[in-house]
């Protein structure tokens, strides 16, 4: 599908995880749409050569942000603000998945890190995107990258398990408190999708591509970023006006069967 059918032209949108595999192809197919973009992620040097990559100009910024440092997330709101005068749309999909093991062999430390990144990263840019939002008064709309992990959990993840259930959660209760504000929040829960995260997944268990998709997915290959960022553009679009509280699965029917 084709970015060319939305149009966000005067509209100011956030993007985190912007360098990773699916943040890339959203930042992409926004900036098709042309909307005026904050990027942000953890590496500068990606995020320049990103920004480089979308033809750089006044319209796209990138900011370092680690979003499990609250006063960080805080003062990348406020950069958004500062440069663009507004916020409409927020796209969170940075994320963390290292996992291997199952939940009694789970280190304290590393379920701490994968919420500290996934859930209350999560929580802190949507507090700090809503806020920004309210400010104008026009609505506005959030959509967060959730996973297939948040209905149905694979082997040996209990960590990232809980916390793209806990994505959802979060979802579903700020579209509920801020529906009569104009702001819809939906998510999207992706199955197996082709970006460096689901490759460090296949080589960390010493899994084959062909065997996975088979597995996770009834079309039998990988979904691409692209096909996350159109679902990404239509849940921020006013195509889907009438959407919210949603969580979209966009997974080669992997949940369905
Ligand atoms: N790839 C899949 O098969 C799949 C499936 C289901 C859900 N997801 C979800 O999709 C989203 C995008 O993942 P992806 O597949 O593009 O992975 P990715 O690893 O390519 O991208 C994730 C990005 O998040 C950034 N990030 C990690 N920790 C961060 C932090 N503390 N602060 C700021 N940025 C941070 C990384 O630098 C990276 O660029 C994630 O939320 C992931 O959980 C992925």
């Amino acid at each position: 599908m084709s970015s060319t059918t939305h149009n966000f032209s005067n509209r100011v949108v956030l993007i985190t995880g912007a360098t990773g595999g699916m943040g890339q192809a959203i930042s992409r197919s926004m900036a098709d749409a042309s909307a005026q973009l904050v990027l942000t992620d953890l590496d500068a040097d990606a995020g320049a050569a990103l920004v480089d990559d979308l033809g750089g100009g006044d319209s796209i910024m990138f900011c370092c942000t680690d979003v499990s440092d609250a006063s960080s997330v805080k003062h990348l709101v406020a950069q958004t603000t500062e440069r663009f005068g507004r916020l409409d749309c927020a796209v969170n999909a940075a994320a963390i998945e290292f996992e291997t093991v199952p939940l009694a062999d789970c280190a304290d430390e590393d379920f701490d890190r994968m919420m500290q990144v996934n859930t209350t990263g999560l929580f802190t840019c949507m507090k700090h995107e809503l806020r920004a939002i309210l400010k104008h008064g026009d609505g506005g709309a959030i959509v967060n990258i959730a996973s297939s992990s948040s209905f149905r959990p694979q082997h040996q993840q209990p960590a990232y398990t809980a916390s793209k259930h806990a994505v959802l959660g979060l979802t579903r209760s700020a579209a509920l408190d801020y529906a009569s504000d104009g702001i819809r929040v939906n998510a999207i829960c992706p199955g197996a999708i082709d970006t460096p995260m689901l490759h460090n997944a296949m080589k960390r268990r010493g899994r084959s591509a062909d065997k996975v998709a088979e597995r996770l997915s009834p079309l039998g290959r990988f979904g691409r970023p692209d096909e996350i960022a159109a679902a990404a553009l239509w849940l921020c679009s006013d195509a889907s006006s009438f959407t919210t509280g949603h969580a979209l699965a966009v997974d080669g029917g992997m949940l369905g069967s």
